[in-house]
């Protein structure tokens, strides 16, 4: 009869698991001698070494009981395939084949930001990458928002667990534009720059809605901005960009962080196969809130400005009449071939 210590148990386990991985019968192993053999060595223990034997054991009985099982739901679960952890593809016949780089082009998306940002720097309007990490007093305390607001809400994204926020919209490029600038309009300049990037937030994706997108923001601050000067540079941007005349209007709307606040409409171009009459809701306006130019050092009493968002993707979807959304996402070659 072999003899046993808790060490030899180890090398035991380890040789049974093997046997049961290897097996076409697994259930056998579970008689093999070596469990009648560990038993039988319970009776020449010590009393203070049968304890910890006996635990080790059972330890050991359950390991295999459970590699036993799990071989057995491999064995009748028929065609096994192993993971291919080293290559997703199988290297003895076609290898998948690779887009050499001259065969590839910019996403659709980049080319219309780009787009986009030509038309406002023509416009004297600076262009800054958004941060896709920010914090939540870019997010939420510096535009306006007061602790607990029910406004959150609508902007409810992604959290890290250190408590930084993926943005949900390129706002919280707002405060950092404004400090950025305040001392041009000391010296009887203004502040007007664009942010574009990505940007998050809780949806249920469908056609229309996804949870990382883009979007392009504009500020502008002087001493004497109007209304009147956003919705002329908002009506000249789309102008150029959908290359028609344009009517566009308004409504009111609620940002916390401008007031008024508006969303401004063009009407469905004809050539994109619009109807008189019918009206897109392109983005959110309205006039800096005093409140947010105070947040960055800017006297509300002397200064005024204006800002906007505008989701690029809905843009470009009206642009191209795309009709899903999440193809820009989607990787597929015969969508992103179309913009090449
Ligand atoms: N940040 C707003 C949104 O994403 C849009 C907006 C920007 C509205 C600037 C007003 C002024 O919904």
């Amino acid at each position: 009869m072999a003899s046993y210590n808790i060490e030899s148990l180890e090398t035991l386990r380890l040789q049974l698991l093997e046997r049961v991985q290897a097996s076409e019968t697994p259930r056998d192993i579970l008689r093999a001698p070596e469990f009648k053999d560990l038993y039988s060595a319970i009776a020449t223990l010590s009393p203070e070494e049968k304890g910890p034997y006996g635990k080790a054991v059972n330890e050991l009985k359950q390991a295999v009981e459970a590699a036993v099982e799990a071989r057995q739901d491999e064995l009748e679960s028929g065609d096994v395939v192993a993971l291919d952890v080293t290559a997703p593809w199988d290297i003895n016949s076609a290898r998948p084949s690779f887009l050499p780089t001259n065969e590839g082009s910019a996403h659709p998306l980049t080319t219309e930001i780009t787009n986009v940002i030509d038309i406002f720097t023509r416009m004297g309007f600076e262009a800054i990458e958004s941060r896709q990490i920010d914090d939540d007093y870019h997010m939420f305390g510096s535009l306006n928002f007061p602790e607990n607001h029910p406004a959150r809400d609508g902007y409810d994204t992604f959290r890290t667990e250190e408590g930084f926020i993926p943005p949900a919209h390129t706002s919280t490029m707002q405060n950092r534009i404004l400090q950025a600038g305040k001392d041009k309009l000391e010296i009887g300049g203004q502040i007007a720059a664009i942010s574009y990037g990505r940007v998050f937030r809780n949806e249920d994706v469908d056609a229309t809605h996804e949870h990382t997108f883009h979007q392009v923001e504009g500020v502008f601050v002087s001493k004497d901005a109007t209304l009147g000067d956003m919705l002329g540079t908002l009506r000249s941007f789309f102008e150029v960009y959908y290359g028609q005349t344009l009517r566009i209007k308004t409504q009111p709307a609620y940002f916390p962080f401008v007031e008024p606040g508006l969303e401004f409409m063009i009407e469905k171009p004809a050539v994109l196969g619009g109807k008189e009459g019918e009206w897109l809701e392109m983005l959110g306006c309205g006039m800096v809130h005093p409140n947010v130019l105070s947040a960055a050092g800017i006297d509300p009493t002397k200064y005024r400005g204006f800002a906007w968002g505008m989701g690029v993707e809905r843009l470009v979807m009206l642009k191209y009449g795309i009709e899903d959304l999440r193809h820009f996402e989607s990787a597929k070659l015969n969508f992103l071939r179309k913009f090449a």
